[in-house]
Order: C-alpha cells, then sequence, then structure tokens
C-alpha cells in the first residue's frame, strides 16, 4: 500500500516529464522517522531521476531543475504538498489519507503488507535454494554454525515471503578421511546404548578420543585408514555402521532445529555427492580442464592467464577427490534435480575462496547459471560458551538461553504467571540470539555476552518481544472494542503520524534486505517501530478515551502489532503473546 501513495507521486512525476509513471516507483522512498518530526513523507532525488532516464539531463544546473520540476507538481487529495530541498522534492502526504489507506490494507490483508508492495514485483517467482547450517557428524556444532543456521534461515524466510519457491538444504560433513577414524574408534571403544541416549555427545566422544590416540599411535591410524577403505569400497558391516551414525545425527538435529524454528526439505551431505565426482573428474577431463601435475595430483587452472598462479586441487595424488570434488558434484546434482533459478550457499568468511574456486570451476564448464550462486559470508563470533565451557552441541547453546532467560524472567517483578514459563523463555531467548547476532554486517566479527544479549532494554530482541508481548496484551483487554476501523480522524497526532511514516518504509526495508541479504536493515526497521509504537503506547490512551479515539488507537496498535510479528517471523523469530 506505500505504493498507492508512491504511485499518487509518480502519477505527477510522469505527466511534468512524459514518461511512463513506472519508471518512477523504484526511485521514490519514503523519508525515514527521524527524532525531528519531518513534514515530508516521500522524497525522491532529482540525480537519480536523471541518471535513471526518467528527466533529460541537459545543461541546466541541478537545483534549478529541481525547483522547476516541484512547480509542476500539482497537489491533490494525497499529495497536501511539494517542497523542493537541494536536489531532493519531498511530497507531504495527507495524513488522513495516510491512516486511511495503511490501515486499511493491513486490516484486510495484515500479512500481504510490504511483502505484496509493487515495489518488490520483480523478485517474485523462480526458485531459489538456499544452503545453510550444514554441520559435521561426530564434530563440534560451533557458533559458525549457529550463525549459518539463522542466517540462511532468515534467507530463506525472506525470500519465501517475497513470493520464490524455497528449497532449504543441510549439505552434512558426512564423509572423509575422518569417517575412517570414528568407525574404527567406535569399533574399540563405542557403545550402542550411549549412542541411542546421548548420540551426538557419545559420537562426539569417540571422535575426540580416536583422534587423540591416532596422534601416537600408528596402530589407530592404520585401523582408521583401513575402515575408510572399507567405507570407499562400500562393504555392508562398515557402511550400515556410518548409516546408522548419519541416520542418528540427523534426527538428533532435526529435533533440535526445530526447537529453533528452523527446517530443512532435503538432508544431503557429502557422501551423497561422494560417487558422481568422478563423472565431474571425467568431464573436467574431457574439456581439457583437469590437469595432472607432476606430484600425480589432478588440478583445475583458474588464473585465466593459463599460467596456474592459481589453481584448485580436485584430486588428491592417490585418486581421492577433495571436499570442492564433492561441492562441484553436488552443485550440478542439485541443478538438475531442483532447476534453481538462483542457489545461496552460507557459511563463515574463512571458505570465502573455496566458493570463489567452486563458481570459477561451475562456470569453465561452461554452466550459465553459476552467476547466479552465491556465497553469502559472515564473521567470527567470540566466546560463545554455556556452562559447560566452549560451545560444542547446539542444544546446549538453546539450554543456556533458556535457562537464563528464565532466571531474568522470574526475577523481574513485572513477569506474569505464564503458563508455558520454560517455552516463553527458550523462544525469548532465541529471539535476544538472533537480533544480536543480525544488527551488524553480517561480515563483522563480534565478541559474545550472554548478558548484553539478554538485555530487557535497548535494541534487543528481548525488547522487540516485549513489545509484541504488551501490544497483544493491550489488544486482548480490549478485544470487544477493536472492530473495523472506519474513522482514522483521531490519528493526527505527531506519535501516530511518525508510526504511520515509520510503517511506509517496509517495503523498501524489505527490497534493501532481499538485494544485500543482509538482515540488519529488518532489525532496524523493527527496532524503531518497537520504540515508536513503544511511546505511541505510552502517550496515547485507549483505556478512559472515547470510544471513537479508543478505536482508531487500537486499529493502529493492531496494524503495528501484525507487522511487528511477520517482520519478527522472516528474521526467524516466534513472536509470544505473553511474557
Ligand atoms: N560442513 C562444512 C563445515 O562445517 C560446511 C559446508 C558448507 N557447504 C558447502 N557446500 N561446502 O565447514
Amino acid at each position: 500500500m506505500a505504493c498507492f501513495f508512491r504511485r499518487s507521486v509518480a502519477l505527477q512525476l510522469a505527466k511534468a516529464c512524459g514518461v511512463s509513471e513506472d519508471l518512477f516507483i523504484p526511485l521514490i522512498s519514503a523519508v525515514p522517522v527521524s527524532k525531528k518530526q519531518s513534514a515530508a513523507d516521500l522524497r525522491v532525488s532529482v540525480n537519480r531521476l536523471l541518471q535513471s532516464g526518467a528527466v533529460a539531463a541537459d545543461d541546466g544546473d541541478l537545483q534549478t531543475k529541481t525547483q522547476a520540476l516541484a512547480n509542476q507538481m500539482k497537489r491533490d487529495a494525497v499529495v497536501e504538498e511539494v517542497i523542493a530541498g537541494r536536489g531532493v522534492i519531498h511530497f507531504r502526504l495527507n495524513k488522513l489519507v495516510l491512516a486511511q489507506k495503511l490501515l486499511e490494507q493491513l486490516r484486510s490483508e495484515p500479512d500481504g503488507f510490504g511483502v505484496n508492495s509493487e515495489l518488490l514485483r520483480h523478485l517474485r517467482g523462480g526458485r531459489t535454494l538456499v544452503e545453510f547450517s550444514s554441520p559435521n557428524i561426530a564434530k563440534k556444532f560451533h557458533a559458525g554454525h549457529l550463525r549459518s543456521t539463522i542466517i540462511g534461515n532468515f534467507i530463506a524466510n525472506l525470500k519465501k515471503a517475497l513470493g520464490k519457491e524455497v528449497i532449504r538444504v543441510n549439505y552434512l560433513g558426512d564423509w572423509g578421511m575422518q569417517f575412517g577414524l570414528l568407525g574404527a574408534g567406535f569399533e574399540r571403544s563405542g557403545s550402542q546404548e550411549k549412542l541411542r541416549t546421548q548420540p551426538l555427545e557419545h559420537l562426539f566422544e569417540v571422535y575426540v578420543q580416536v583422534n587423540r590416540e591416532a596422534e601416537c599411535d600408528e596402530s589407530v591410524r592404520s585401523a582408521g585408514a583401513e575402515f575408510f577403505r572399507r567405507l570407499e569400497r562400500r562393504e555392508d558391516q562398515a557402511l550400515a555402521l556410518w548409516r546408522q551414525f548419519r541416520q542418528i545425527t540427523v534426527d538428533e538435529y532435526k529435533r533440535i532445529y526445530q526447537r529453533l524454528g528452523v527446517h530443512f526439505d532435503h538432508y544431503s551431505g557429502e557422501a551423497s555427492h561422494h560417487s558422481q565426482t568422478q563423472s565431474v573428474l571425467d568431464e573436467l577431463m574431457t574439456r581439457g580442464l583437469l590437469k595432472t601435475t607432476e606430484k600425480g595430483t589432478g588440478v583445475v587452472d583458474l588464473s585465466g592467464a593459463g599460467d596456474m598462479s592459481s589453481y584448485a586441487t580436485l584430486v588428491r595424488s592417490d585418486g581421492t577427490s577433495l571436499y570442492i570434488t564433492r561441492d562441484v558434484a553436488a552443485a550440478l546434482d542439485r541443478k538438475q534435480r531442483f532447476g534453481f533459478d538462483e542457489m545461496i550457499y552460507v557459511t563463515d568468511k574463512s571458505q570465502t575462496s573455496h566458493f570463489k574456486q567452486l563458481f570459477h570451476i561451475l562456470r569453465a564448464m561452461g554452466h550459465q547459471w553459476a552467476e547466479r550462486c552465491v556465497h553469502v559470508a559472515f564473521g567470527l563470533v567470540q566466546g560463545m560458551s554455556t556452562r559447560r565451557g566452549e560451545v560444542v552441541f547446539l542444544e546446549d547453546v538453546l539450554e543456556e538461553a533458556r535457562s537464563r532467560m528464565l532466571n531474568n524472567m522470574t526475577q523481574s517483578s513485572t513477569s506474569k504467571v505464564l503458563e508455558e514459563p520454560e517455552q516463553t523463555a527458550e523462544r525469548i531467548g532465541i529471539s535476544a540470539l538472533i537480533i544480536q547476532d543480525f544488527k551488524g554486517p553480517l561480515m563483522s566479527d563480534y565478541k559474545f555476552d550472554w548478558d548484553k544479549v539478554l538485555q530487557a532494554h535497548g535494541d534487543t530482541g528481548v525488547f522487540l518481544q516485549y513489545t509484541h508481548a504488551r501490544l497483544c496484551s493491550l489488544l486482548r483487554r480490549h478485544a470487544s472494542e477493536t472492530h473495523s476501523c472506519c474513522d482514522v480522524s483521531p490519528l493526527v497526532d505527531s506519535r501516530s503520524v511518525s508510526v504511520l511514516q515509520h510503517l511506509l518504509r517496509y517495503d523498501e526495508v524489505l527490497l534493501q534486505s532481499a538485494n544485500e541479504l543482509q538482515p540488519r536493515h529488518l532489525v532496524n526497521f523493527l527496532m524503531t517501530l518497537s520504540h515508536l509504537v513503544a511511546s505511541a503506547h505510552r502517550e496515547l490512551p485507549v483505556k478512559g478515551s472515547s470510544a471513537a479515539v479508543a478505536q482508531a488507537r487500537l486499529c493502529l496498535f493492531s496494524a503495528v502489532r501484525s507487522v511487528l510479528a511477520n517482520g519478527m517471523r522472516i528474521l526467524g523469530i516466534t513472536p509470544v503473546e505473553k511474557m
């Protein structure tokens, strides 16, 4: 609906410039609500009009042009005032129309608000494959895997909300020499009993121990190598054990991801593509891309100049494949199976050059679609630990978030008696983790601090949830008065107007988040919305106001609640209704 207003302005600009109004839609933006009350609601930069070709460039200076264009604009029922600034034209909207249109749409189609905007139409359709989380069996689930999980989930949610078909893939580290050691280790010291009761812990324990032993004991190393050979030969017994490790791990992760509110459509892994690596190598060979070095390794030249100043190794001298070989096979297989239009990989920045190489190889093989493969990289988190010490298991993080949050909640006097305090605490704790992680640019490293993360004030997930829960409680209390909002005339005070002006930006924020694949734009939007609605809530009482005023305010609060909830869900946060 923000587009209703953009379109009104675009129509005027189109008339003045004699070109199609559609050209102007993406160039008109909502003025951010800053502390000082801004009179204008929408604006357009004249430089951008010139750059886009919407306005013909000539020798005239920018200011004269701005002024001339502004003078040509007509005021109407929607646009009340046109103001020429420095190279910018500001538009002031009729505030009653603003309230009417926004609230009308939010009431009739709350879930389509923003996401269905005309501004985002070009993003609709197509199929996106998002690969994320991707932990390694028997190894620790570190903070990087947690970041990949929540960032990937956000990207998948956002793409879905904007109208794409999304395929969520978890690519497990389930193949490689380490499975030889793990298998041999399990044959030495594993317990089926423990594997049933504490699967992830037990596999990790066996893995750590066998690695320690292998360091000083040659016989353990050769037992590992032998077990891996049995796996490669697909020997039944070895394979059955490997399958059991994998199945148990997937089942456990499914359960834990559910607590986080994350799901996958496919669990694949390196092993599923291991058998396809030979045909990849054959194809590379046929295309003359794979060269054998003096050391006997198989490499692909990535230098561009043909001088091997940079290259990727795809075959070891013993003929076995590597991580990148399996990634090439996996990408080809996914393209064939899922026919995606774009594919997004989410991992920490240490794998940036790996993905550059991968995309390079795919392009060299003649796959145009490699241009639409993206690696979303993120920085490192330092100092994330739980009472069990450094993070090894995802579930420990969830437990820690829950128990710390529960503790904070029982200490705060405002906390009501909740039906499911544990679940609420967990949801809020997870929100807090997500917001902390999404606040800055993904590439930044940050230092993790539980106390800071779980603060109730400031721009935290707890504050976001608190704002949402307070709106829910207000709406619950006045459920009988919340009818359709017909008369918006009480909503012209500065608090209400700021909230409405801010809502006007939602689709732009979604667009920016989608273009950059960065959650911070949406986080900032929701934080500002929460602050604005918190002060509106303080100063615009419902109780004790006349029926008309109460109803208009409730209508505004209910609209904000739904935008907050929808925005939170895109971030991967489950909004709580009581806390
Ligand atoms: N399992 C890998 C790790 O933990 C991440 C996998 C990333 N995805 C990929 N297609 N290589 O580092």
